[in-house]
C-alpha cells in the first residue's frame, strides 16, 4: 500500500484511542494522512498522539464524550483549525460499553448509554464534520455497526443489536442528504476482532466454546485487526467514491446476508 494514499487528508476517528481506532489511526499515519482522536480516555489519547509524532505522523486529540454534541462539534471544529480542514470522519467510538447481555440484568441507564454513545454519538460526530466536508467540495464518512446489529447475536444484548441497526438507517438516511455535496457515507459491520479487550474474553472461553466460535466462521480462523483496518481505509479513501450508503459486512462469512 502507497504511504500517501491518504496525503493531505484529515482523518478524524472517535473511539480513536481504543482497540480498532488506534489501529486505524496508526495506519492512516502511515499512509501520509493526519489523524484527529477524539476518545473519552486521556491517558491512551496522550499515549497515542505521542506514539504518531515520534513515527513523524501529524495528530491531534481531544478528551470528548460523544453523547455531548455541542463538545463534539468544538472538538471537530478545533482540529479542522489545526489539521487544515476534515476530509474523513471514522465513527468508531461505541461498544457494549460494559452493559449486560440478558434484558433481566440491563438497567434503563445501560440501555441510555449504549444508545446515546452508539446512535446518537454518530449522529452528533457526523453533524460536525458534514459543514467542513462541505467546504472541501466532499468527504467520505465511515460508521460502525456490527454483526450484532445485522443478526442476533448471542454474545451481545438488545441495546447492541438496536443501537447498531440503527447505525444502518443513519448512514442510507445520511448518505442521502449529503450526497450531492460529493459527501459519502458507508458503514462497517464487523464480525468478531480481538482486540485487547475483547481477546482476554475470548483467551477466557472454553476450548469447546472457542471451537464453536470458529466452527461459525466458513474461514476458519480468527482475525487480524488489520482484516479490519483495511476495509475501513477503502470505505473511507477514494478508492470507494461510487460506493455510498452500503454496509461492508467484514466477518469471515460468518454472516451471508441476500
Ligand atoms: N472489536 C470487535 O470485535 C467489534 C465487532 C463489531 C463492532 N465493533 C465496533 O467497533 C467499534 C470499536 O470497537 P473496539 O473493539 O475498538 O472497542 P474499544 O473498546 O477497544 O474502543 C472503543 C473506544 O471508544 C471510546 N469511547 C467509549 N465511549 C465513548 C464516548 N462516550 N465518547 C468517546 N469515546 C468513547 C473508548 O474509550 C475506547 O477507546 C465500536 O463501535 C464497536 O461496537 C467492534
Amino acid at each position: 500500500m502507497t504511504t500517501t494514499r491518504f496525503a493531505g487528508k484529515s482523518v478524524i476517528i472517535t473511539g480513536g484511542a481504543g482497540g480498532l481506532g488506534a489501529a486505524i489511526a496508526t495506519s492512516v499515519v502511515a499512509q501520509g494522512g493526519k489523524v484527529g482522536i477524539l476518545d473519552t480516555n486521556q491517558t491512551a489519547i496522550t499515549s497515542l498522539v505521542s506514539t504518531l509524532k515520534a513515527q513523524g505522523g501529524s495528530a491531534d486529540g481531544r478528551v470528548v464524550d460523544v453523547r455531548d454534541g455541542t463538545a463534539v462539534t468544538t472538538a471537530i471544529d478545533e482540529l479542522a483549525q489545526s489539521l487544515g480542514g476534515i476530509h474523513i470522519l471514522i465513527a468508531a467510538a461505541g461498544g457494549s460499553l460494559g452493559t449486560p447481555r440478558d434484558m433481566d440484568e440491563i438497567s434503563d441507564a445501560d440501555l441510555d448509554l449504549v444508545i446515546d454513545v452508539n446512535v446518537k454519538g454518530t449522529y452528533y460526530c457526523a453533524r460536525a464534520v458534514v459543514p467542513h466536508m462541505k467546504k472541501n467540495k466532499g468527504g467520505s464518512i465511515v460508521t460502525f455497526s456490527s454483526i450484532g446489529g445485522r443478526s442476533a447475536s448471542p454474545v451481545t444484548g438488545i441495546p447492541y443489536a438496536a443501537s447498531k441497526a440503527a447505525i444502518l438507517g443513519l448512514t442510507r438516511r445520511l448518505a442521502k442528504e449529503v450526497g450531492e455535496f460529493g459527501i459519502r457515507v458507508n458503514a462497517i459491520a464487523p464480525g468478531l476482532f480481538l482486540t485487547d479487550r475483547l481477546a482476554g474474553m475470548f483467551d477466557a472461553m472454553s476450548a469447546a466454546d472457542r471451537k464453536e466460535v470458529l466452527d461459525g466462521i466458513p474461514l476458519g480462523r480468527m482475525p487480524d485487526l488489520r482484516e479490519c483496518v483495511d476495509p475501513v481505509l477503502f470505505l473511507a479513501s477514494d478508492e470507494s467514491s461510487y460506493i455510498t450508503g452500503t454496509v461492508l459486512d467484514v466477518n469471515g462469512g460468518r454472516l451471508m446476508p441476500n
